[in-house]
């Protein structure tokens, strides 16, 4: 280590400093092209991403935008997006969203799908937890019923690295501690180095795929529940709101959207209904009752 360093970091002089021009074109590239804001993120720009800069041999900015801009490296680009946002995904979060799910969405759906099929999106899935869960609660919900159903569900990211440990479903123990224990014990099996993997009937059920929320969307068909949970914190609001847009064009007639708690869309006039909180609905053409 270099005698300027400490050891909790990068000595001040050492960070690469940003400046207003390359700041302005990196902000406006990662917003147009992935929704992220980050203009309160300069310092933090500055000294997370120095290490990348000095790994290529840069030393300036301007150096590192030429090379994005001219290989138009997504696995560049998505580590910038994970140095700067978070991947963060733990089992059980939010929990009241999949006790609204168990009690009052999962027994609504299966009274009015009649074909079947439940088209379920874990939109930002990060890695996997969201998704694993819902197919808990469905199993939970179902059980022997489950059979009868297609249930199979949509997991998209833009960081392949997440989407990987989403798709292997390998988790350490610490990872599964808000599990419930019969839960655990049901969903996953313990493999020998100690970590747990999801069952396979319950990795079948999901589908994990790169894709980005900025990027028109194209399904075969609507989706009854979209999860878009942690996800539009790093948006600012008209990129949510055209966000929300997109996701009520993809909502079957009385489907749901779920949020983030800490993520409010209110003010954003969308169409959706409230239900309660980080909870909404599409009720044009609603005939539930
Ligand atoms: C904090 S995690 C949330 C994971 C999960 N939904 C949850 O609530 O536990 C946010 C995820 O959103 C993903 N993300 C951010 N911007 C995205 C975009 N434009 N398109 C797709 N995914 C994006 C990130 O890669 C990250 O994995």
């Amino acid at each position: 280590m270099d005698r300027s360093e400490n050891t909790s970091g990068m000595a001040k002089s050492h960070i690469i400093r940003i400046t207003d021009q390359e700041f302005t074109t990196l902000a406006n590239y990662v917003k147009d092209n992935y929704g992220i804001d980050l203009t309160k993120k300069r310092i933090l720009i500055e000294s997370r991403l120095t290490p990348d800069l000095r790994r290529h041999g840069f030393t300036n900015f301007q150096q590192y935008i030429d090379m994005l801009f001219k290989e138009k490296s997504e696995t560049e680009i998505v580590n910038l997006l994970n140095k700067l946002t978070t991947n963060l995904s733990y089992f059980m979060r939010e929990n009241e969203h999949f006790n609204y799910l168990f009690s009052q969405v999962l027994p609504y759906l299966e009274r009015t799908r009649t074909n079947r099929e439940l088209r379920i999106w874990s939109a930002g899935c990060s890695t996997g937890q969201e998704a694993y869960n819902i197919q808990m609660v469905i199993d939970e919900y179902f059980g022997a019923r489950k059979a009868h159903w297609d249930t199979t569900m949509l997991a998209t990211d833009i960081s392949m690295r997440v989407l990987n440990k989403g798709q292997k479903g390998i988790y350490t123990a610490d990872e599964l501690k808000d599990l419930p224990a019969n839960w655990k014990s049901k969903y996953t099996v313990a493999l020998p180095d100690g970590t747990f993997q999801i069952i396979e009937a319950l990795r079948k059920q999901v589908i994990f795929r790169p894709g980005n929320l900025m990027e028109p969307f194209n399904f075969k068909k609507p989706f009854d529940l979209i999860f878009c949970r942690n996800v539009m914190i790093y948006f600012d609001e008209q990129t949510k709101a055209e966000l929300v847009n997109k996701f009520y064009n993809w909502t079957a007639p009385d489907g749901y959207l779920f949020i983030g708690h800490s993520e409010n869309i209110n003010n954003l006039r969308t169409r959706y209904t409230y239900i309660q909180p980080a909870i909404y609905q599409r009720r044009d053409g609603f005939n539930a009752h």
